[in-house]
């Protein structure tokens, strides 16, 4: 009609002004806040990178301890979950009940759930990024029927969360500090990234003014998809089906496969529609996943061997090459996450996790905007003109 712009899927819409998280697709940049995330990786935790997500800047040792200790303060959920949970069946999906226990925290919490109140804001960003672990961890041990173990506040974000997973209370556990730090850069690296579709859903919910744990519920919802955060579920997937056509003799016929359109193949892990350089998230995930199957024996695990060789391959492939194809944070943190023991069906949750922090702060961002309006996409409508309703017997 020429009153609105038709853009669909959003590939030249700008939804907000942002200033948490920079991308640039061409040199394969990543910032958060204005620090490149090569170096949150290396000097920082997951906390921290909460902390700079949520107010701007990264934590002196006094704010640091602080944070630290208001999150470690809100890790239990009520006992009431417990019930909630066990309404599940123990096959569902964990994301399925990741969706329901998020936005069934606002039943719970309702000193939290004025998303117009920056103190309701604040305390419920710190209880989501609290409780997050001991909900996927729930989450875990309800599916594989074990009861659930308990936060442990001495014990680092990620540590803590390793052992609501895969403790027993039939003996001790011991956190794995290498695996600890790989997870930790898991956090790191998934913790936020602008406006991709969960976000954006994340930031339109909380738009209609409501309450903040509805509003990531949504997210956690959107997230699900296998287009957005359950690729890398896909990857593995593939890989795994490499190996049964019979491992790295056979990446060159899979590869004929990716490049004929017809086939409809895909190699999983690569691409993006941002980067058309390689991801910097790969590359950490990469030295991540060397340092993890070092540490538990794996070097010559069968999966990442044929990760290293198709990854070769299609850097020096032409159809790669002539699509600025590259490896995305995919490629690697499957093998990384099986390596843990994670089981593939948690791997969505997991990034949810992660990412819970950056909804928040985009939430945030949104609510203090003094432009912010409930989002409201128009449309160009292309259906039936003005008619009138025939009488049954006529139709
Ligand atoms: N394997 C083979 N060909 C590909 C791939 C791939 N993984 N990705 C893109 N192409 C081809 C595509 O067929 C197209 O070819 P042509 O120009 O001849 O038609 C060209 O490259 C451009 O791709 P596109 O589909 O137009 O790019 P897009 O920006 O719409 O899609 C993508 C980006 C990530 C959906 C896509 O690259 C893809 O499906 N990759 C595999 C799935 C994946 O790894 N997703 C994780 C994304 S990172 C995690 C996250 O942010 O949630």
């Amino acid at each position: 009609t020429g009153k609105f712009t038709y853009d669909p899927g959003f590939l030249s819409t700008a939804s907000c002004n942002s200033t948490i998280t920079y991308i640039d697709g061409d040199k394969g940049e990543l910032l958060y806040r204005g620090y490149p995330i090569e170096q949150l990786a290396v000097n920082c935790d997951y906390l921290d990178t909460c902390y700079l997500l949520l107010y701007g800047e990264l934590p002196n040792t006094e704010q640091r301890g602080t944070f630290h200790s208001r999150v470690i303060n809100h890790t239990m959920v009520n006992e009431q979950m417990q019930f909630f949970l066990r309404g599940f069946r123990r096959d569902a999906h964990p994301m399925a009940v990741l969706t329901g226990l998020v936005g069934a925290l606002s039943a719970f919490y309702h000193d939290s759930t004025d998303i117009n109140n920056p103190e309701h804001r604040e305390i419920a960003a710190i209880r989501l990024i609290a409780k997050m672990p001991t909900l996927v961890a729930m989450a875990y041990k309800y599916t594989v029927g074990q009861p659930y173990i308990y936060p442990k506040n001495d014990l680092s974000y990620a540590g803590n969360f390793m052992r609501m997973m895969f403790a027993t209370p039939c003996e001790e556990y011991k956190v794995n500090p290498v695996i600890e730090r790989a997870l930790d850069r898991i956090f790191i690296l998934h913790a936020d990234h602008e406006q991709n579709a969960s976000t954006s859903t994340v930031r339109l919910c909380g738009s209609s003014g409501t309450n903040p744990f509805a509003a990531i519920a949504a997210g956690v919802a959107c997230l699900w998809g296998p287009s957005h955060g359950g690729a890398n579920e896909a990857c593995l997937n593939m890989l795994g089906d490499i190996q049964k056509m019979g491992g790295v003799a056979k990446v060159g016929e899979f590869m004929s496969q990716v490049k004929d359109k017809n086939s409809g193949v895909k190699l999983m892990g690569f691409g993006h529609r941002v980067y058309k350089n390689y991801d910097p998230r790969a590359k950490l995930m990469r030295e991540t996943c060397h340092e993890v199957l070092g540490e538990l024996g794996l070097h010559n695990d069968p999966l990442f061997k044929l990760a290293m060789e198709l990854e070769k391959i299609a850097l020096e492939d032409d159809y790669f090459v002539a699509r600025k194809l590259y490896p995305n944070v995919d490629f690697y943190s499957g093998i990384v996450q099986r390596a843990i023991g994670i089981p593939v069906s948690l791997f969505t949750a997991i990034f949810a996790l992660a990412r819970t922090v950056g909804w928040i702060a985009q939430l945030n961002e949104m609510i203090a905007d003094p432009e912010y309006k409930i989002g409201r996409p128009r449309q160009l409508f292309v259906g039936a003109e003005k008619r009138d309703v025939k009488p049954l017997a006529e139709r």
